[in-house]
């Protein structure tokens, strides 16, 4: 794929920063409580490996994969579960952690589905927030940052099989 002229939204170290912050302040709310942390993958795997070692508590720490975007870059409104939670979250204070939120759709989606799966609590911890693109009524307890409704990749961001895997976040287009 053709390498464009990045024009870098968040930087490695003001990810690192906002990482660290929100991790300690995961560890103050969840003292004493049963943390299982539900990262969603793919896009959220870096953010997720990052998340936890900020977070000073134990914790079970589980994937799940739900349809999403695919190669398109809007939404298809439909979510599915392609690969379930390996565990049994009854009892649990479960933090959904997701690279970003867009419409909403895919975290309404899981927050029903863990809601059903008899979690003791339910919050989502976003590495990023489109709230300009909200199709349902969904929020953060934890957002790292807000943006603007751009296409970003990196950091666990794909478009198509591309960028994961770059430190950063950038705009794509
Ligand atoms: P939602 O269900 O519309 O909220 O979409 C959530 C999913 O869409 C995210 O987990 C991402 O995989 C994908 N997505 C939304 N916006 C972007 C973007 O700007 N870049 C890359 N993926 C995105
Ligand atoms: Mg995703």
């Amino acid at each position: 794929m053709e390498d464009k002229e990045r024009n870098i939204l968040i930087t490695e170290e003001e990810i690192r920063q906002k990482v660290k912050e929100t991790g300690a302040q995961i560890t103050e709310d969840y003292r004493g409580k049963k943390l299982y942390v539900l990262s969603l993958l793919r896009g959220s795997f870096i953010f997720t490996a990052d998340l936890v070692r900020a977070i000073d508590l134990d914790t079970t720490i589980g994937f799940m994969t739900t349809s999403s975007y695919g190669h398109s870059e809007t939404s298809q409104g439909v979510c599915q579960v392609v690969y379930d939670v390996p565990d049994n979250i009854e009892g649990y204070d479960v933090l959904i952690v997701d690279d970003i939120i867009d419409t909403g759709i895919t975290m309404e989606f899981v927050i029903n589905y863990v809601k059903e799966k008899g979690a003791a609590s339910v919050k989502v911890c976003t590495l990023l927030d489109k709230p300009s693109r909200r199709k349902v009524q969904v929020e953060a307890d934890y957002c790292c940052f807000e943006i603007e409704d751009v296409f970003v990749v990196g950091y666990g961001l794909n478009y198509g099989d591309h960028y994961r895997n770059v430190p950063y976040v950038f705009n794509w287009k």
